[in-house]
């Protein structure tokens, strides 16, 4: 665990007050109202589930059993039932006036913009849906999309949803190697994608990606591929293999039932990287991802019928998934949608969303914080943000400074900072302030929501005293955690499930985070204790990274490790050892970068490649990435090198 970062957290002793205009209307309105939920869960956690699932969620058929744990790590939850997550998000709404609500703005990068009410969104995903049919995809086909940040890639989603189709999102950022794997991986049968995007002021071509994945026949379950008119740029298209989407959608009924789908139905993939090996499928299921999407973005911004929520992630990641799309439009919120990034030209991007669009609830990432904070107050402070409320962030550990930062800059002093932490593979959010009740504390994602049973623990999975550092774990298994890893349940249980052995036998959950509790039991998450690195808040694996590198033909060898960044959280440092007789220059370390970036996508380029005759091995040939870590970060290494197989290899990596 990094001391540095525990000292300067223990030195944080600032707390503040949920305000109290907010706390009067709460859902959940005070720690007490928290306390009777926590201690009703821990209870009797079957009937708080079930007594939740019946009253949130609209059923076809209600379920008989609220969770089968008998086979652990494969939880089923309520079983017996039939829902559909679309009918959920849409139809329910269509019985009163919120039908004409606003379901969904659309921001576009060049400053276009659309806006559907919940009726409109809900005739678009019928005749997306029954595109998808004509295109012949069927209950339990995989779609795929890779799509840049416009209405049809929620409209998309919620289609798939509608016919009991899983979709696997895959990030418009990685590249079409990154794209051809996960098609694969999935046995993909239709892909949706467009013509382009706008990034940073210029149309960005997308679909060439989709035809580099698919060349030579790589993919050979994809049939078909739709694309979306989206920058208006020449864009071949194989004949019998493409369609246009407004040649397609746009002439369908905007008649489609939503199929009813039992509640352990699969209902979508998303692929997100891990310690070891190649990124994994995480599996979500229909009626327990709804039910906490739902819950959760219900329980964490209590959400008011007139709220305008953004959050700023993209739907290729789970952040998107869940509180863009299905938590808000579950809870028949107006949710907001941006296609661009502040850029140069445009610094103040966001502000201006918020203002034009009169934001109550806003949702960010720490990293874009501390890209705010660099550029000074003056930007925001030339707009009216006076409709912000609730601000959260997610995605990795917010320092105090930038909390400080985002809570007055942004906030006034007047909206609660929510810190969120959660995964991919938890489906939705884990630990949060609730802000009409928890008291906040910066750099603090406090306490565990409702029914969720988190608990920092030693490697035999005794929780562990006040202010040490151990490994974040949760004991008892909740509705939206991952089912499975696809296509392969032993890696699932593998993964997450053998690493820390409960006292009483009961398997716990690793999250791969490492936590500390302080005396309040407030959760500090510390950040990963395994090879996964996390650059700008988005998670990548290092034994990706390294497969990569080794791919290009000068290399022989590659470790890569995170270091601290002072605006990205980590950056990305490699160690490389080149085929015998090259020697490593700028120009071949510039190469490698770029191969990265073909291999997995930009945001996996490593920021520094230091070249090396040797890597520091263990004598059974482990490379140690402690001490890599330590030399990336300019620090003198310390701890056992005992086991260190050739001393030698440590003075030539010093620079
Ligand atoms: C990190 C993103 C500290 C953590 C939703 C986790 C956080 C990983 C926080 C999951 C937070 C997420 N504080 N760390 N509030 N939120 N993380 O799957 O390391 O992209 O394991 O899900 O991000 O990343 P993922």
């Amino acid at each position: 665990m990094p001391d540095a970062t525990i000292e300067s957290v223990l030195q944080e002793g600032r707390i503040f007050q949920p305000p109290a205009e907010l706390a009067a209307r709460a859902r959940i309105g005070s720690m007490e109202a928290y306390r009777e939920l926590v201690a009703r869960a821990e209870a009797d956690p079957d009937a708080f589930w079930g007594e939740h699932a019946r009253e949130q969620l609209h059923w076809f058929e209600p379920f008989h059993t609220v969770l089968d744990w008998s086979n652990p790590p494969f939880a089923r939850w309520f079983e017996g039932g039939t829902t559909n997550l679309a009918y959920n998000c849409l139809d329910r709404h269509l019985d009163g006036p919120r039908a004409e609500k606003t379901a969904l703005i659309w921001e576009g990068e060049p400053g276009d913009s659309r806006r559907f009410t919940y009726r409109e969104l809900q005739a678009e995903v019928c005749k997306a849906a029954n595109a998808l049919k004509a295109l012949g995809v069927g209950k339990g086909d995989l779609v795929a999309l890779y799509m840049p940040m416009v209405p049809e890639a929620a409209i998309a989603m919620l289609a798939c949803a509608r016919i009991g189709a899983p979709h696997s999102v895959v990030f418009g950022g990685f590249s079409a190697e990154a794209l051809r794997d996960r098609l694969i991986d999935g046995g993909v049968k239709v892909v949706i994608t467009a013509d382009g995007g706008f990034r940073k002021d210029k149309a960005v071509a997308l679909k060439p990606a989709v035809d580099q994945a698919l060349a030579g026949g790589a993919c050979p379950t994809v049939e078909q591929v739709l694309v979306v008119r989206r920058t208006g740029e020449a864009t071949p298209m194989e004949q019998g293999r493409d369609r246009w989407w407004h040649e397609l959608v746009d002439s369908q009924s905007s008649d489609c039932p939503a199929v009813p789908m039992a509640s352990e139905d699969r209902l979508f993939v998303l692929y997100t990287s891990g310690s070891t090996g190649k990124p994994k499928g995480v599996v979500h299921t229909t009626a327990g991802y709804n039910l906490w999407a739902h819950l959760t973005f219900q329980w964490i911004f209590d959400i008011r019928d007139d709220d305008i929520h953004w959050c700023t992630a993209d739907v290729g990641w789970i952040t998107g998934h869940s509180y863009i799309v299905y938590g808000p439009l579950s809870n028949g919120a107006t949710t907001v949608m941006y296609e661009g990034a502040p850029r140069p030209s445009k610094p103040g991007a966001f502000w201006e969303v918020i203002q034009k669009h009169k934001v109550s609830i806003f949702y960010t990432a720490p990293t874009a914080i501390r890209a705010f904070m660099k550029s000074g107050r003056e930007v925001p402070d030339q707009y009216d943000m006076s409709t912000l409320r609730i601000l959260g962030t997610v995605g990795e550990p917010i320092n105090p400074e930038a909390w400080m930062w985002y809570r007055e800059v942004i906030g006034h002093g007047r909206c609660p900072v929510i810190d969120t932490w959660w995964q991919t593979e938890t489906g939705g959010v884990m630990i949060s302030p609730l802000p009409g009740a928890t008291p906040t504390k910066p750099g603090s994602a406090t306490l565990p929501l409702p029914g969720i049973a988190a608990d920092i623990v030693d490697n035999e999975g005794h929780s562990v005293g006040v202010d040490e550092g151990g490994y974040l774990a949760v004991r008892r298994p909740w509705p939206g955690m991952m089912r499975t890893v696809h296509g392969d349940p032993e890696r699932f249980r593998k993964s997450y499930w053998e690493h820390i052995l409960g006292a009483d036998g009961r398997p716990l959950y690793f999250a791969g985070d490492g936590a500390r509790r302080d005396a309040d039991g407030y959760f500090w998450v510390m950040g990963r204790v395994d090879d996964v690195i996390s650059v700008s808040g988005h998670r990548l694996g290092s034994m990706e990274i390294e497969s990569a590198l080794v791919s290009h033909p000068s290399v022989a060898e590659a470790a890569v490790v995170g270091r601290p960044d002072d605006l990205k959280g980590e950056g990305i440092v490699a160690f490389v050892t080149l085929q015998t007789g090259l020697s490593g220059d700028a120009a071949l370390g510039a190469e490698l970068r770029k191969h990265v970036g073909a291999e997995i996508g930009p945001i996996a380029r490593p920021d520094e490649i230091r070249f090396s005759d040797a890597l520091p091995k263990t004598r059974s040939g482990k490379i140690m990435r402690r001490i890599l870590r330590a030399l990336a970060a300019g620090e003198e290494v310390s701890g056992d090198t005992s086991t260190l197989e050739d001393r030698s290899v440590l003075d030539a990596l010093r620079v």
